[in-house]
């Protein structure tokens, strides 16, 4: 039941009166068009009345006969008016049995929510540019770009056209023996954007399915190419890769909470993420990792990471000389790499992908180290440096603003020997989603991709990281708080002990117009940053409410 009852028979009731006049003025054609339309907007709203929505309903709907069963246009908006009638609530926007907060309250399941006692939701009516749009007339600035997606801000007209434009073609037809204009073009744009190796393009419908697709992608290859013990992955602590089971299984073991699914979960081999962003960190890890792959190397399919942000695992930096060394080390052990750049690509660390960064453009800032620190720690090998293309994985991930965050979809690229692998004796490559290569999500796709290349996105990224650094260094004085740390357009303040109260912090976000979702011990903002009607204002204005809830928290961690 996704419209309130009342909703949908005032929209027919409106529909059948202006049809009633078209008819009445002429043309044959439209009224039959309308009249298909009364049917189907008659059997919607017949079916929400059979449902029913509250006790004064169910004691009238009885008496009312289906909105389908109208003969004429004026018996239509008559049964129309009857059922827009049966609702005898006051305030339709109050109304616990009709409202549609009070519906999704009821029945809707949010994520990481509880069923049955879940936290408060703000409607909302709608987003444009930086804002999302509250029902009850609120505005407030986003810092979260819709789970770091909505890179060009909402409501952009280049994006809402090329929806509207591909809307007017077709939404959507399978990909399994057809093809069509957007995915090609969207496949192209994606092979000329990531390094040259990278030229098999697999669309797929999400973050986590791009690397379920990734992973069987990597099981496979070595499958197909004689070696059937090559099942299992390393991945990195604190990391995160998305909520379906194959996902599940190579993020943070404690965090993915490993053991509620214990008996389902593939068991993979885990490593600690380096500790900071230094080079001493990262040549750590890489060790940690070559040591595993000295014990149960041959058992392993690929080495599988999020480069230079490990992202809702933890929002925590590392040095992008790891990415150089897991190459040179998975090359002599026949293993491949793959890198999850689901939340890190398309611009948001500074480059338009992560595996890009070398030492001059990684340049993460830490309250608690000196410039000094950064700048020795972030030296590369020349070689590293020079290098142009960054570091070449076997497999890239991509999804989120992939599309500007406008709708779902995500990408898997690869390199013609991984292709060759798979398929060079004539194998297949076993996944085939219903949805895959949406034609609505791939036009969206590649006008996001050809705003992004068009526009300063650089300059406005570290416009937005100097701003973020300004306003959010003030909460690293506070004894609440045990680090703030920005890189590229992401800004995160880490406090000592996890947030006392989710649903109070973010009512108080609220009220001060910012909109943040704080977990664990993070408050962090990964907002738009090529917005149009972006300013240095709003990035201040996230930055100094970032501020206010730690300050408070650490009141209140005073008073317990
Ligand atoms: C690095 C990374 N990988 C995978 C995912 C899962 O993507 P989705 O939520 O689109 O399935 C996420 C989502 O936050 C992510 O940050």
């Amino acid at each position: 039941m996704a419209l309130p009852q009342r909703q949908i028979s005032s929209a027919t009731a409106g529909l059948l009166r202006a049809s009633s006049n078209a008819t009445m003025r002429s043309a044959t054609a439209s009224a039959t068009m309308l009249s298909h339309r009364y049917r189907q907007i008659s059997s919607a709203a017949a079916g929400l009345l059979r449902a029913g929505c509250g006790t004064s309903r169910k004691l009238l709907v009885p008496d009312l006969r289906p909105l389908s069963t109208a003969t004429s246009t004026s018996e239509s908006v008559a049964l129309v008016e009857q059922a827009s009638a049966v609702c005898a609530c006051p305030d339709p926007a109050t109304c616990t049995k009709c409202s549609y907060t009070a519906v999704d309250q009821a029945h809707a399941l949010h994520p990481y929510s509880s069923m049955t006692n879940p936290l408060p939701t703000y409607p909302v009516k709608s987003a444009s540019g930086v804002h999302l749009h509250l029902e009850d007339g609120r505005s407030l600035i986003d810092g979260m770009s819709s789970w770091w997606a909505a890179v060009h801000g909402y409501a952009h007209p280049t994006l809402d056209a090329a929806v509207q434009s591909q809307l007017s073609q077709m939404s959507h037809v399978m990909f399994g023996g057809l093809t069509h204009r957007p995915a090609s073009e969207l496949v192209g744009r994606l092979v000329d954007l990531t390094p040259e190796a990278l030229t098999k393009v697999f669309l797929c419908d999400s973050g986590s399915v791009s690397v379920e697709v990734a992973m069987k992608m990597a099981v496979q290859y070595h499958y197909t190419l004689g070696d059937s013990r090559r099942t299992k992955f390393v991945s990195l602590r604190n990391g995160y890769h998305g909520d379906t089971f194959g996902a599940m299984s190579v993020c943070d073991p404690v965090n993915g909470m490993h053991s509620m699914f214990s008996g389902m979960l593939a068991q993979q081999i885990f490593v600690d993420a380096p500790a900071g962003p230094t080079l001493g960190d990262a040549e750590h890890c890489a060790r940690m990792i070559s040591n595993a792959l000295e014990q149960r190397g041959e058992e392993v399919a690929a080495v599988i990471l999020e480069p230079i942000v490990q992202g809702a695992g933890g929002m925590r930096f590392y040095h992008p000389r790891l990415l150089h060394l897991l190459r040179e080390i998975c090359d002599r052990r026949g293993i491949l790499l793959i890198f999850d750049e689901i939340a890190t690509g398309f611009c948001r660390t500074g480059t338009m992908f992560a595996l890009e960064h070398n030492a001059n453009t990684f340049r993460p800032w830490y309250s608690n180290m000196s410039e000094h620190e950064l700048e020795t720690s972030a030296n590369l090998n020349t070689e590293d440096s020079q290098s142009q293309d960054g570091v070449v994985p076997d497999i890239l991930c991509l999804g989120k603003a992939i599309t500007g965050g406008y709708m779902t979809l995500g990408a898997t690229v690869t390199t013609d020997r991984v292709a060759e692998g798979i398929s060079g004796t004539g194998g297949v490559f076993m996944h085939g989603p219903t949805f895959m290569g949406n034609p609505l999500a791939c036009a969206t796709a590649v006008a996001s991709l050809n705003l992004l290349t068009s526009s300063p996105w650089l300059d406005n990224v570290l416009a937005t990281r100097a701003v973020l650094i300004e306003s959010m260094a003030p909460a690293a004085e506070l004894d609440s708080v045990n680090e703030v740390r920005v890189l590229g357009a992401i800004g995160v303040c880490e406090l000592n002990e996890p947030v006392a109260d989710m649903s109070a912090i973010q009512a108080a976000l609220v009220s001060d117009g910012i909109w943040l979702r704080p977990f664990g011990k993070l408050l962090y903002t990964m907002p738009t940053f090529n917005c149009p009607q972006l300013t240095s204002e709003h990035v201040r204005k996230i930055g100094e409410a970032i501020c206010r809830v730690a300050a408070k928290e650490g009141q209140n961690k005073v008073r317990i």
